[in-house]
């Protein structure tokens, strides 16, 4: 018998992986590719956040999965400081390693399976549905105020959006947090992109105005990658509801999902921080203000992007067309479609470039 060399659920193709014949054509660019496809950070480590990385080098013993209490306690602080939400337990806090792999991997450490729903936004971060598809759970993607079905164990919200860059107000979360409660779903909200708002002032779904004063059933999933540059050090953590907190804390201990103890100190340093994130952001901002108009005055249709690090633009014609024209200049984006059926007529371009990069696309735009 032929031992089979593939289990599990089928998965889609990796998006990106169709990018490969338009980012060789943008390679060809003589002034060199300016890929906007990825929301990659390219800025450097703020320097406190590696001295905090080294100094915990020579520690052989194993970290725990929940912590150090200095970690949880500078989640607790940051939270507080940076979006008013005061209050949060400690304890009600995990580190995660980055914020994908628990996107990925919660509907299956919710115990989620065959007969259970994810629902997520129409325009949504693949993963939501990865993590649907590994746990053997079902999607539903849901339009702007549209209610989960009955069946739906698990919500996603993610304000700032990615890919559209919207902002959910407090009064749509909580109603979408009411929906969920009431057909007894948890609420996921990737709130990683918190700190990058221009137009519109995002909030978590662990704030009073949304949550109703109530954790139950909330879960605020964050991540530094893109606040403090590190996405390489993969730092993310995820807060709310004491009991699911301590249910997600018992299983990660089993399967050996603990974050690195020198990352563990990095992130402490990062969140007891706020001069380094300000600065980032200044940084992001100033390259909006740039590449936004220039889209604009190539006759692009800028949507939402009131938030986050990417601009959903469209030219009105089918994605891949808009991918292609960009190619021809050098320039790469991810098609809408990677983010749902309903971006077919969009492109996701990041604002994840150095000043240089930025400058050049703007002048191949003009
Ligand atoms: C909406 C969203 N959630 C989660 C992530 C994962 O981020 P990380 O794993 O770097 O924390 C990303 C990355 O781009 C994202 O866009």
């Amino acid at each position: 018998m032929t031992p089979r060399t593939r289990r599990g659920p089928a998965l889609p193709d990796f998006p990106w992986d169709s990018l490969a014949d338009h980012a060789a054509k943008a390679r060809t660019h003589p002034g060199g590719v300016v890929d906007l496809s990825m929301g990659t950070p390219v800025d450097p480590v703020p320097p406190l956040i590696r001295t905090a990385l080294s100094s915990v080098a020579d520690q052989p013993g194993y970290p725990t999965t929940h912590g150090t209490p200095e970690l949880r306690s500078a989640v607790v602080g940051s939270l507080a400081r940076r979006y008013g939400l005061a209050g949060l337990d400690p304890a009600a806090v995990l580190p995660t390693i980055g914020s994908k792999e628990l996107v990925g991997w919660l509907p299956t450490l919710l115990g989620l399976g065959p007969g259970d729903v994810v629902a997520i936004p129409e325009l949504a971060y693949p993963t939501y549905e990865v993590g649907a598809l590994l746990a053997g759970a079902s999607v539903v993607r849901l339009a702007d105020g549209e209610e989960p079905p009955a069946g739906t164990a698990l919500v996603w919200l993610n304000s700032p959006s990615n890919p559209t860059g919207r902002v959910l107000s407090a009064s749509a979360m909580a109603a979408a947090v009411s929906a969920a409660r009431a057909v007894g779903a948890v609420v996921a909200s990737d709130e990683c992109y918190l700190a990058l708002s221009w137009d519109a002032t995002p909030v978590s779904v662990l704030d009073p105005a949304v949550s109703g004063g109530s954790l139950d059933g909330l879960l605020a999933v964050h991540s530094l990658s893109k606040s403090s540059n590190l996405a390489g050090y993969r730092a993310g953590f995820v807060a709310g509801d004491p009991e699911l907190v301590a249910d997600l804390l018992e299983r990660r201990k089993h399967a050996g999902m603990i974050m690195p103890r020198p990352v563990q100190a990095a992130m402490t340093a990062a969140l007891s921080d706020d001069e380094h994130t300000t600065a980032q952001r200044d940084r992001y901002a100033a390259r909006r203000a740039v590449l936004l108009p220039a889209l604009r005055a190539a006759g692009f249709t800028v949507d939402h992007s009131e938030a986050g690090l990417y601009l959903w633009s469209t030219r009105g014609e089918n994605s891949w067309d808009t991918v292609g024209w960009l190619a021809e200049r050098g320039v790469l984006a991810a098609a809408g479609t990677f983010y749902g059926p309903r971006g077919e007529r969009h492109v996701r371009i990041a604002l994840t470039a150095s000043d240089e990069r930025i400058a050049a696309a703007v002048e191949r735009l003009a």
